[in-house]
């Protein structure tokens, strides 16, 4: 008989083995610890959501939705959408909740999967993880360095210091933007035929992009190019100085980047991302900044918001040389039972269990040599042997650290009262 094609996951989307867990748990635990320092409460939308959300919400033209969105119709023909990101979704929540409603400063934090259809390379695939958080309601540049302020403190404490940097950059309120887009298109139309293909795209779809291309000859032709700083009227220009200078104040470190951009069309104001030298070309790991306009363009209330968005498998791939700190998942007692003994196997591991006490047994009843083995493999502290040469009614813990064995009568309270008096040791 010819065995099936054995299957595989989908390309671009990546299983996470037990190995890797702790580290992700690591992670996710740090997350939640800050978000709740700063005041954040967890949101949880759904993975799917309809198409237009992200259509409306963060920009047709932009790759992460014209080009890598995974967009079908369901079964009744509405097109709908997995989710590239999680500000929208939030947006959309707060809107049809009224949430801020009741609350006119929301501080929101998320974590789950999302999902673009790009081309896949170490720290970027078909199905992610974000962790973000949104600060809605307020406008003054101190949400923008709250919203800043927790985003490094997650991050530097996952990462050392060097292996992060933040840049950021304003892009002004959307007048200022479309008034910047009119002369930078005015100046790069002057220079079409030299520009890299994808540039040339872009300079009729999403001419901002084009600021931060990698491409050596649009690198010359940007260097020349007018700034948004040019444009910028004294509001936005005493906004941006005062995130600076707030930032500068709490000793966090950043880099201004007038070409930072951002690939999503709802930003205006302060834009910033996390970097880390310890990636290769995706050496993003999170980036956000301000959306004024973003919940009126959901349906929603208008409300000011700030937020950030961190990839999860990049800030993992960063911490790569701390994996050997991380402890795996040991069970400390291993129950090893003779077959006729099930019963008593499965009593005191219950209740064992109900403790508070991680307890593992063989389920095979392999033979005592097979099973303690399997314990000291395991790293198990102790072995409680039920059946074999114990008396009737008895049972052995054996101390896995010393080799120590111990007789006692088969009773949960008597075994639990000694293993806790060992684990104590
Ligand atoms: P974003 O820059 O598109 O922003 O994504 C945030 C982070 O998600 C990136 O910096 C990167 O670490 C990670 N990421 C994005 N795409 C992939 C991928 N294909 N594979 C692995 N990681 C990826 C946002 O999504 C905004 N919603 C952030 C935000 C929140 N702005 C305001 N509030």
């Amino acid at each position: 008989m010819q065995s099936e094609r054995r299957l595989q996951a989908l390309r671009g989307m990546r299983d996470i083995l037990p190995d890797e867990i702790p580290r992700w748990q690591r992670v996710e635990a740090t997350l939640a610890e800050w978000m709740q320092r700063y005041g954040y409460r967890e949101i949880r939308t759904p993975i799917v959501e309809s198409a237009e959300l992200f259509y409306r919400g963060v920009g047709q033209e932009t790759d992460a939705i014209g080009k890598e969105m995974y967009v079908f119709p369901d079964r009744s023909g509405e097109l709908i959408a997995l989710r590239p990101e999680l500000t929208a979704p939030v947006a959309r929540a707060v809107g049809q909740h009224e949430l801020a409603l009741a609350s006119p400063l929301l501080r929101l934090w998320y974590y789950g999967p999302c999902f673009r259809y790009e081309r896949p390379q170490k720290g970027r695939q078909r199905q992610f993880h974000q962790a973000g958080a949104e600060c809605l309601g307020v406008a003054l540049p101190d949400a923008d360095v709250e919203i800043i302020s927790l985003a490094w403190d997650i991050l530097t404490s996952l990462l050392d210091h060097p292996a992060v940097s933040l840049h950021i950059n304003t892009l002004g309120t959307v007048a200022e933007q479309n008034n910047y887009r009119t002369r930078l298109v005015e100046y790069l139309e002057r220079y079409r035929d030299s520009l890299s293909t994808t540039s040339q795209q872009r300079l009729d779809t999403n001419p901002l992009r084009i600021l931060d291309s990698k491409d050596t000859r649009d690198r010359e032709i940007i260097e020349a190019a007018p700034r948004i700083s040019d444009v910028l009227g004294t509001e936005s220009r005493s906004h941006f100085d005062a995130v600076l200078e707030l930032l500068d104040m709490l000793d966090i470190p950043t880099i201004t980047d007038p070409y930072l951009v951002r690939g999503l069309d709802y930003y205006t104001h302060t834009v910033f991302e996390f970097r880390s030298n310890r990636l290769g070309a995706q050496d993003a790991l999170g980036g956000g900044g301000r959306y004024d306009n973003l919940m009126a363009q959901v349906g929603g209330r208008p409300l000011p918001g700030v937020g950030f968005g961190l990839g999860i498998e990049r800030i993992i791939l960063a911490m790569e040389d701390r994996a050997a700190s991380d402890s795996h998942w040991e069970p400390i007692v291993y129950v090893a039972a003779q077959q006729e003994f099930s019963a008593a196997m499965h009593q005191v591991t219950r209740s064992l269990r109900k403790e508070g006490i991680r307890c593992i047994t063989d389920l095979q009843f392999r033979s005592l040599k097979a099973q303690l083995r399997q314990a000291d493999r395991l790293r198990c502290a102790l072995c409680l042997i039920i059946g074999w040469s114990a008396p009737v009614d008895s049972v052995i813990i054996k101390d896995m650290r010393n080799g120590e064995q111990l007789q006692l009568p088969n009773d949960p309270n008597a075994i639990s009262a000694t293993i806790r008096q060992l684990l104590a040791q």
